[in-house]
């Protein structure tokens, strides 16, 4: 089998990590940029974004001579024998997605097969919605080549399923590659291909038609987003629960064969490039063809309502009022290992911290220059931190938003050194069970809420001792766990333990309370 040459239209995350994959596995490829930045950066070796293990490939690939960027896409066309369409379909206003660059390259390809002698292969790897290749991308190929797709040239849909932080493993080991084919020799070329690319046989080639190719895209991520959706509305049902952990539910959920886990973590909400543009597109596009899709729609609010779900733990731990607290961000990117910050959930958390009045510090490993210069500009006063130590220090209270790795080995010690008062709200679950109980207070998302936060009064008093230094930290919480052995009110047991005079006690009441209290 000779080895077609490639050309990938498009360097983002899916354009470029094929390519270098594609290279690395022995393909001659040339990927397309429009602008001169990319190519310059990709020819020297670089991947132009941060993507775990990307730049290796790009690096090891261009100076092998497998993988060059080119400027334009007449020049790849030209020289290459089967081209993926792999630019971006960002959402516009109204959910659709924008074919803007898609008809741009469709048009382009067009143009220069009127100068190819040989059959070649056009492949559609944009998530594009059903029809689209059919009816917008064959129509602008024919138009600008003057030649008949299915006899002088062959069309695919070939959607890619790769997850950001882990692209390349992803590319490299996909569980399946979906061939949507215009006709049988489309199709048997792609499979050939594929078969060449992963030759241990055990990527499963699935054909079929390229509108059912376009909706498989679409019905992945819609159902992985619903699941997140599902498991977060769960969430916070379990968290009304005194001793319940969504996580321990899920693992019984998940042994029931029919059911898998791997997407049923509960947290802050979904974001990235896919979930949140996937969803919308589908509903509009559903909504174009009359179907009224309550279902996803569903998905979507109780995906916004996450974010407001993390605020809304975070004013009740602070007792109250958001105002000039201090607020510590644990993590801006929408999920580890990516400097990416598309539709982050950090974002709505600030904005909603924000308009709240809270005083906003955060710290990300990888996304901190993205979200300063990108994503939260004008509109959000947010102070940046260069270490987690930074970000914690005399904060009221902390959010974790990203399950970075090093976030995973915080201790107790350590906030509870930093920061004012160690209240952490844990919305990724990192923190271990045996430090969250060394914690001044602590709240994970689907965790049933302890007994000593049922009182909220009785930690609002507490915190208010505290802040006027009639108590410390440790006084309170020893005086919490008596009142759990025990029993007693919170103020009688700071008495009895010795840390609080009666009169005292009395005094700060009726003083902050305007209650008249009767010893
Ligand atoms: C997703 C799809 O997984 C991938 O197949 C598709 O090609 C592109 O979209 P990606 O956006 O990179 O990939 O990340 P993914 O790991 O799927 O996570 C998306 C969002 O869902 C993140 O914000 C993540 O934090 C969230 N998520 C994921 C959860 O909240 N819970 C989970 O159980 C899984």
């Amino acid at each position: 089998m000779t080895k077609p040459r490639v050309a990938i239209l498009g360097t983002g995350y899916v354009g470029l990590v094929a390519a270098a994959v594609f290279a690395d596995r022995g393909f001659t490829v040339l990927t397309s940029s429009q602008s001169l930045d990319k190519v310059e950066t990709i020819n020297k070796g670089k991947a132009p974004f941060y993507e775990k293990d990307l730049d290796e490939l790009v690096a090891k690939t261009v100076k092998a001579g497998a993988l060059k960027a080119v400027h334009g896409r007449r020049e790849a066309i030209l020289n290459s024998d089967i081209f993926f369409i792999a630019v971006g379909t960002p959402s516009l206003m109204s959910g659709e997605a924008d074919l803007r660059l898609i008809k741009e390259t469709a048009a382009a390809i067009g143009e220069a097969l009127q100068e190819k002698e040989t059959y070649s292969l056009v492949i559609a790897r944009s998530t594009i919605v059903p029809g689209t290749t059919r009816n917008i991308i064959i129509p602008l190929l024919e138009k600008h080549s003057g030649k008949k797709a299915g006899v002088d040239f062959g069309v695919c849909m070939s959607p890619e399923f790769l997850r950001q932080g882990s692209a390349v493993h992803d590319t490299s080991h996909p569980d399946s590659v979906i061939v949507g084919e215009l006709d049988m020799r489309s199709g048997d070329m792609l499979e050939d291909f594929c078969k060449q690319v992963y030759p241990d046989g055990n990527v499963p080639v699935l054909r079929m038609n390229m509108e059912s190719a376009e909706m498989v895209k679409y019905g992945r991520n819609t159902f992985l987003a619903m699941n997140i959706s599902y498991i977060n509305e769960m969430s916070r049902i379990a968290e009304i629960i005194p001793g319940i952990d969504i996580y321990e539910v899920v693992k019984g959920i998940g042994a029931d064969w029919r059911i898998n886990p791997a997407f049923l973590n509960a947290g802050c909400g979904y974001g990235g490039s896919c979930f949140p543009k996937d969803v919308k597109a589908l509903i509009s596009f559903a909504r174009l063809q009359g179907v009224e899709p309550e279902l996803l729609e569903s998905v979507e609010s109780v995906n916004a309502q996450q974010a407001a779900h993390i605020v809304a733990i975070t004013k009740q731990e602070l007792c109250g009022a958001l105002k000039g607290k201090r607020i510590a961000l644990l993590g801006l990117a929408f999920k580890p290992h990516t400097d990416d910050m598309r539709e982050a959930p950090s974002i709505k958390i600030a904005n909603h911290l924000y308009s709240q009045e809270a005083d906003i510090i955060a710290y990300d490993p990888k996304a901190m220059a993205n979200a300063r210069d990108n994503f939260i500009k004008d509109t959000i006063k947010i102070e940046y931190a260069d270490s987690i130590e930074t970000c914690l220090k005399d904060a009221d209270c902390c959010i974790i938003v990203t399950e970075w790795d090093e976030f995973r080995e915080l201790t107790a010690e350590t906030f509870s050194r930093l920061m004012k008062q160690a209240i952490v709200i844990d919305g990724r679950r990192v923190i271990s069970p045996s430090e969250r109980d060394k914690l001044f207070s602590y709240r994970g998302v689907g965790l049933g809420t302890p007994k000593t936060s049922e009182k909220p009064m009785v930690i609002k008093l507490g915190r208010r001792l505290i802040q006027a230094k009639l108590i410390n930290e440790q006084q309170l919480r020893e005086a919490l766990n008596e009142q759990e052995k025990r029993g007693g009110l919170i103020g009688a047991n700071l008495i009895k333990l010795g840390f609080l005079k009666k009169e005292v006690l009395l005094d700060f009441i009726s003083d902050q309370y305007g209650l008249s209290v009767n010893s």
